[in-house]
């Protein structure tokens, strides 16, 4: 499975922004607020993988409230994969727990579904397939 994005809390979206241009030298290519994460995004090519930068859109938004707990940096980690319903049924088998039941709707045009860190060494996993419409 290829690392397709880190993600990564933050609590100030605008100066991360800038932070991250700086950092990586390439402009931020994408911004995207998904509402029912109450989550904006911001995203970066670096080689072949992103860095997804997650900013808070309300105080009650899991990102606010994983940035107060631990303060802001690495959140997740996605890999790609080509039919997410058949790997996370792979998964479950495994004995991994999926944290949503269905894949859901993500930003940058993507299903998605997590992997509880508590399965993986304190890892939140994401696991993200390009939507095909
Ligand atoms: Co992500």
């Amino acid at each position: 499975m290829k690392i397709e994005h880190i993600g990564i809390a933050v609590k100030d979206l605008e100066s991360a922004v800038k932070t991250y241009e700086s950092l990586l030298g390439t402009v931020c290519y994408k911004r995207e607020i998904v509402e029912s994460e109450k989550v904006d995004t911001a995203f970066f090519q670096t080689g072949e993988s992103k860095v997804e930068l997650l900013g808070a859109t309300s105080p009650d938004s899991v990102i606010a409230k994983y940035v107060e707990k631990k303060g802001q940096g690495m959140h997740h980690v996605a890999f790609e994969v080509d039919d997410i319903h058949k790997e996370l049924d792979r998964l479950r088998a495994e004995g991994f727990t999926i944290l949503n039941e269905n894949p859901k709707r993500g930003a940058d045009n993507k299903l998605v579904a997590f992997v509880h860190p508590k399965d993986n060494c304190g890892v939140l996993v994401e696991l993200c397939q390009q939507i095909r419409e």
